[in-house]
């Protein structure tokens, strides 16, 4: 593993890179299964952050890894490719058939249902909300000389999360449904053997059992989201579930209940984890960059969170900002994205036969040696003169295409909000020397959550 190395620039910790490929025989790919069973990015090699394209076979089916962003998204945008099939086996116990796995008219008519809710004029209006989650955490923080923050960014996100899209704060059910989904995230949302070896969604679900239980808990405490709302209805459309429980489908009927549940937990179980991730990595860089962290912290100074009244408002904070995409460079909360091929085509001169799995990884794009300057090194000013790092093809935390996040704005906006909170009541440190290694399941989590140190900064509070 790397060290630390805290002088200037911060290389952040990161899984080790195998010296060669490990593939090629069965031996190779059974160790392959085991590494990303355990961590989706363990099983990278050197070559990997140099090459553009490689095509593999692995457990008898067809791959290829594609890092050239150009290639990336002409994969992300065309028709020719969907989400695999197989996605499914470690999503669907969260999500079910909701926006994140649904296909073709089905999740047209999904998404466009959810548009209204992401605009930046809702977002803008959403603002309130995220300065009370933020004020929730930096409360339950006062007084405390140190903080598991990984598990409290959880508590926030979803505080946040139901607050802005279920008009809820997060009380028992809350905390609930934060328990269930950081179990779900750190045990069986890790690939088993059997979901490498099978050929879809639903053969060789032995060792399945455990996402199914925790699945069926999740969506236990999400009906009750629902019910308590059919019970006491709002008197107008106020938040998401307003809205999914007054749409109509084309023939004039309701939705059906599983269509609003299977919406509802894909909102949830989207909404909080990566943002929760997001800020979890952005924390514990600043901890390792203290100038850094003193410069972010002078921006929130000047121009306080208690005055955020719109999204232009959060251009006071420049480099808040830029630490957030160098967080999300560094460490993309959905470090893999996969595509399967429906139709024959062809990428950078590799022919894709139907089938074939597209891998594609921000977390190696993100690090490519031919793509970034100095790319293991956190340099949150690369990005300050970027006011679109949109246009920067090398950088997809959100995805491309027509399934890009739809949450980036909502995420975004969340983050700077909720870390600029922090920041203001608290330096924050790591006392152990411990690095903290980033492992991957469906979200980019730590392999241990480190305490922080919290020393509160001492000003007049209005
Ligand atoms: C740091 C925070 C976040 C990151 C890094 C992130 C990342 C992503 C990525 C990479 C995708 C595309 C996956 C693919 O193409 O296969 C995606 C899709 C999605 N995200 Fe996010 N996300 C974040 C926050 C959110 C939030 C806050 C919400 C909602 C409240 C959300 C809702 C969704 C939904 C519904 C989709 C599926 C879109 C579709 O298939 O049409 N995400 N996200």
């Amino acid at each position: 593993m790397d060290a630390i190395v805290r002088s200037a620039p911060l290389i952040p910790p990161a899984p080790k890179v195998h010296p060669r490929p490990l593939g090629g025989s069965f031996v190779g790919e059974l160790r392959i299964a085991l590494e990303m069973g355990r961590s989706l990015i363990g099983a990278y090699c050197e070559e990997d952050f140099e090459s553009l394209v490689t095509p593999y076979m692995f457990m008898g089916q067809h791959g290829l890894f594609v890092n050239n962003p150009t290639a990336v998204r002409h994969v992300l945008t065309s028709p020719k490719y969907r989400r695999p099939v197989k996605a499914a086996r470690s999503l669907k116990p969260l999500v079910g058939e909701g926006v994140l796995m649904s296909e073709g008219e089905i999740w047209r008519r999904q998404r466009k249902s959810l548009a209204p809710v992401f605009t930046p004029a809702a977002t803008g209006g959403l603002l309130p909300h995220f300065i009370a989650a933020g004020a929730g955490l930096t409360e339950t923080l006062q007084g405390q000389n140190r903080a598991n923050l990984a598990q409290a960014f959880h508590r926030a996100t979803l505080d946040a999360v139901l607050r802005a899209l279920f008009s809820r704060r997060a009380d028992a059910e809350g905390a609930l449904l934060a328990d269930l989904a950081r179990r779900y995230m750190e045990g069986p949302a890790h690939f088993n053997l059997m979901d490498f070896v099978a050929k879809g969604a639903d053969d060789l679900l032995f060792m399945d059992g455990e996402r199914r239980r925790i699945g069926k808990r999740w969506f236990t405490a999400v009906e009750a989201l629902i019910a308590e709302r059919r019970a006491k209805p709002h008197a107008e459309v106020r938040d998401l579930l307003d809205r999914l429980l007054a749409a109509r489908t084309e023939d004039g009927a309701p939705l059906p209940d599983q269509e609003i549940r299977d919406q509802s937990s894909s909102m949830l179980a989207a909404g909080f984890e990566t943002t929760s991730r997001l800020l979890f990595w952005a924390a514990y860089l600043l901890a390792l960059d203290p100038d850094t962290q003193g410069r972010v912290r002078a921006e929130v100074l000047d121009f306080p969170v208690e005055r955020v009244a719109n999204l232009d408002d959060l251009k006071h904070w420049p480099l808040l900002r830029s630490v957030l995409f160098e967080t999300l460079r560094l460490y993309p909360s959905a470090p893999m994205i996969a595509r399967q091929a429906f139709e024959a085509d062809e990428v950078l001169g590799c022919p894709v036969v139907p089938g074939c799995t597209i891998t594609i990884s921000p977390w190696v794009i993100h690090r490519h040696r031919k793509l970034w300057d100095a790319p293991t090194a956190f340099r949150p000013e690369r990005f300050l003169d970027q006011p679109h790092p949109w246009g920067i093809e090398a950088f997809l935390p959100f995805g491309a295409g027509p399934r890009v996040c739809i949450g980036a704005g909502f995420a975004l906006a969340e983050a700077q909000i909720i870390l600029a909170s922090l920041l203001a009541w608290f330096e924050i440190g790591v006392k152990s020397q411990r690095p903290v290694i980033p492992v991957a399941s469906i979200t980019l989590g730590p392999d241990h959550a480190p305490d922080f140190t919290l020393t509160p900064i001492s000003q007049a509070r209005p």
